[in-house]
């Protein structure tokens, strides 16, 4: 994308993200965790982190509870904040992808749109979309935070699955089933990404 002002140059450095990933042994890629609130993203995404760091791949998780009090705590859940909140963390990502790491990406991001956005700047075959598909239902039950009933009293608004939308992926890289076991779903994940030759070990 072109800079804002123009007087603003790309500036090609020398080394190159090919020698980056050389040096780390792996190619970067971004993992990008899609689903509801309470589906498992973030619990999937730290445990497949700590056995991708055991095996030796460079990773980096962004969590979406964390940029939130970072990045991105000037945002709120409007459709156009989580719109910014995704179209950030996606450039985010993408550093890091050129930085040669292997990004775990926690959010809601529950716009098909702002998927495909952040696919389309990390480039095709380096973005792999992981759908954490856990019926609204179990979400609910497990209330971790306590804000699905907060959003059933009314006393949040625009809380996706209640009275926010939620749109699932049609043709996610995996699909995991958020009612299984964390450790099972791991395994998938870590059996697409030797099958797309991403990590080796
Ligand atoms: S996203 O929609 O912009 O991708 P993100 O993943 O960053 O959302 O943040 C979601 C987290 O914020 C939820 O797990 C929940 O803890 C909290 N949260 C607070 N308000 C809302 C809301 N209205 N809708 C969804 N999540 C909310």
């Amino acid at each position: 994308m072109a800079a804002h002002d123009e007087n603003v140059v790309w500036h090609a450095h020398a080394v190159t993200r090919a020698e980056r990933e050389q040096l780390h042994g792996h190619q970067g890629a971004v993992l990008w965790f899609t689903g509801l609130s309470g589906s498992g993203k973030s619990t999937v995404a730290g445990a497949l982190e700590q056995a991708l760091h055991q095996l030796g791949v460079s990773t980096y998780l962004l969590d979406g509870d964390n940029v939130r009090h970072g990045l991105c705590r000037d945002l709120g859940f409007s459709d156009a904040d989580r719109k910014e909140n995704i179209r950030r963390v996606g450039e985010v990502a993408k550093l890091m992808v050129d930085a040669g790491l292997i990004v775990l990406s926690a959010f809601i991001s529950p716009h098909r749109e702002e998927r495909q956005m952040v696919r389309d700047m990390v480039g095709e075959g380096r973005f792999i979309e992981v759908f954490v598909d856990t019926p609204l239902a179990i979400c609910e039950a497990r209330d971790p935070k306590g804000l699905y009933k907060k959003a059933r009293a009314g006393e949040l608004r625009n809380f996706t699955g209640i009275d926010a939308v939620y749109e699932a992926p049609e043709r996610p890289e995996i699909r995991l089933d958020g009612e299984q076991l964390v450790t099972n779903l791991r395994v998938q994940v870590l059996d697409l990404l030797r099958d797309r030759d991403i990590i080796k070990a």
